[in-house]
Formats: C-alpha cells, structure tokens, sequence
C-alpha cells in the first residue's frame, strides 16, 4: 500500500516547509485531523501519560493538540497515584491535565474513581469494611469534588463485571456488597453534581457480560441515582472485532436511555490465547510471542486498516448514539499492549505509528467522511 508523506508541522511552519526545497518537502502535506473530521458525529479522545501531560515534547503536545478534542489520563488519576497514603492525596499530575485540556480545547475524561486494579498498596492491609467504607466515600467525595465542573466526566465504576456477567469477587463487593456500584455512583452525583457519570468496562459488548451490565445500569437508575453513559473499552484484536455484537450493544444500551462511548479503543495485532482486557491477566513469552519487531506485514496492516474503516463506518451509522471514540494512547510506541500480557513486544495497535505518521487504517477511517 502506498503511503502518502505528512509533515508534521502545522500553521505557519508547514508553509515555510514546503517554500522550502527540501527532499519530500514538495510531496508532503498537512496530516488531516481526526477531530475535525468528525467534529459533527462524535468526540475523539486519546490516553495521555505523564510525559504528554507534562508537555515535555513540544511536537507532541502540538499533534495532540491537532488530532484530539478529548483525553482520558491513562493513569495518573487511578487510585493508586491520586491516593497514595489513607491520608495523603497526589493531584499535581491531574491538575496539570486540567490546564492542558483548557490550553488546548480537549475535554477530560476522569478515570477511574472505583476500580479494583490499580489501588494504593494500603487497602491490602485493610480486613474490615468500615475501613473500606470510609476509603470509598472519602476518596470519590475528594476526587470527584475537587475536579467537579474541571472535567467534563467520570468511569465512575470501572470493570466491576465477570465475562458471565456477574460481579467480579473485588475488595468493594467482598466489604461493601452488591450495591457497592449504585453507591459509588449516588456519592459521585453528590460530590460532582456539573460531571457526567459513567459505567466502563472491556467485552460488555459480549452479550452474557452486557446483559450483566444492563443490568447493571437499571439497578442503578431504580435507586434514583443518575448514570450518564456507558463506556466500552474496545480493546479488540485484528481480524476478529465483534461488529454484530458491537452493533447490538450500541442500541441495547442507547435503549436504556444512556451514551454509548468507546473509550480505549486498541486492535491488538500480536498473539494473544485469550480476550478482553484483564490487567491482573499475563502470558509466558516464548519464541513466537513477538513476530514484528521491525514492522508489521502488509497482510496484517491490510486486516488492521479494514477493521478500523469497518468500526467508523459503524460508529458513524449510530452517531446519534456513540458520543465518543477515545484511542488507548496517541501513537503504537505509547500503547500499554507493547507490555501487556507479555512485557517488550512491539504492537501495532494504533491509527499513528511510532513517529506519528498516518497508517494505512487511518487514511481509511478519514475517506469514510470524504
Ligand atoms: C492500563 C494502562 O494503559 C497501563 O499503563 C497500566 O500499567 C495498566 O492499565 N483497562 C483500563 C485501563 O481501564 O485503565 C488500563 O490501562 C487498560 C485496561
């Protein structure tokens, strides 16, 4: 596949380039950007980690910038950095993704406030569950408060479901009980009444796992207590992403009166024996656990871009529906499945490759508004 040559420089400084007669300069041009292309249909969103956030590479923050109109921090808010000690909270970080949002017009996902992973190393000590109650409403009031009418919305609960569709066996069923889920909701209304709500999770798109999570999500609306919308992480692999479950979940979910959102989505390319998105899961490496260390093969590219154009084409006939499409990083070198379930691999999970240049999928996913 040919591919076309982007400069990576916008404004002024692209017009200087190409004045300029340097090899590729004549050849090259403005790279399109996902968010205007889809400025009427829906938000597109990106993970930030804390080199981005903290605006070290001006380059970076500049493409950012061009490409994204909102973000979901891919850590730094999780328990375990926001809330490090019982009594000791970390916002230095948080704060700086809100003034990076308001700099450059992106809107800011919280994530997460309740999630079983991630948690500061204290709630191992923790056997009892006056202790956990009390970390549970001190942290969402805290966190959710503080950053209240700053972001514009929160996972509130992020994967409290098994692939049956059960609750998972986490510190916050096992001490708090089933309703833990309404309550974190009820208190994240309470402290963050201008924040939209959110339930998140991987492979409740699968129909056993999303009916758990509608269920989910009428329990939650009977109590009174407001839910906004549910994410679908969207953390799928090449050749094998479940349209039809996808299709359906779109407008079983939408059904229930809540926005459908596709918040990290990846199209994992590498091989995995298992599905979804489970960090506490791994694999043993072995000699054919990373097959592209130099690059990917144009059959699988091929496969990645087809998928891509054929997820847009889905997410823009339910427009209505879907308010957001947020990818698990900006580029394939900031992807957490380059360590994730095996650590050093070399994925290709993205629309940018390791230079921030366009891939095949996202020429594709651009012509679907062209
Ligand atoms: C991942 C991050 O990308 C990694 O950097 C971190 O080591 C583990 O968590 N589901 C989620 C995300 O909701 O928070 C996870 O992010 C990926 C799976």
């Amino acid at each position: 596949m040919l591919l076309k040559k982007y400069i990576l420089t916008t404004g002024a400084a692209a017009l200087v380039l190409s004045s300029l007669s340097l090899p590729n300069a004549a050849s090259a041009q403005k790279i399109p950007s996902l968010k205007d292309t889809f400025k009427k249909d829906f938000g597109i969103g990106t993970a930030m980690n804390n080199a981005q956030i903290d605006e070290r590479d001006p380059a970076t923050t500049a493409f950012i910038a061009s490409q994204f109109n909102m973000a979901t921090p891919e850590n730094i808010m999780k328990s375990a950095l926001i809330h490090p000690k019982w009594d000791t909270y970390n916002f230095e970080m948080a704060d700086k993704l809100i003034v990076f949002g308001k700099k450059h017009n992106i809107k800011i996902n919280g994530h997460t406030l309740i999630w079983h992973s991630q948690l500061p190393s204290f709630i191992r000590g923790i056997k009892n569950a006056d202790s956990i109650r009390t970390f549970f409403t001190d942290h969402i009031k805290t966190v959710a408060g503080r950053y209240d009418g700053k972001v514009l919305s929160w996972d509130v609960v992020n994967e409290a479901l098994n692939e049956d569709g059960t609750m998972r066996k986490s510190v916050f069923l096992q001490y708090l009980g089933d309703d833990f889920v309404t309550e974190a909701f009820r208190l994240a209304q309470q402290a963050a009444p201008k924040t939209e709500l959110y339930y998140n999770d991987y492979n409740n798109e699968q129909p056993a796992k999303r009916a758990g999570c509608m269920a989910l999500i009428k329990k939650i609306k009977a109590a009174g207590v407001r839910i906004d919308g549910v994410g679908i992480q969207g953390h799928w692999h090449v050749g094998k992403v479940p349209f039809k479950d996808i299709e359906e979940s779109i407008l079983q979910y939408a059904a229930l009166g809540v926005k459908v959102m596709f918040t990290e989505l990846d199209i994992e390319v590498l091989p995995r024996n298992f599905q979804g998105a489970d960090v506490g899961q791994r694999m043993t490496a072995n000699a054919q656990s990373n097959p592209y260390p130099e690059a990917l093969p144009d059959s699988v590219q091929n496969q990645l871009a087809a998928d891509y154009e054929n997820l847009f084409r889905l997410f823009l006939k339910h427009k209505d529906k879907v308010t957001r499409v947020t990818f698990w990083g900006v580029n394939d070198a900031d992807s957490w499945l380059n360590n994730w379930p095996i650590r050093g691999r070399t994925s290709y999970p993205l629309l940018f490759d390791r230079k921030n240049q366009p891939k095949p999928a996202f020429e594709k996913v651009i012509a679907l508004k062209n």
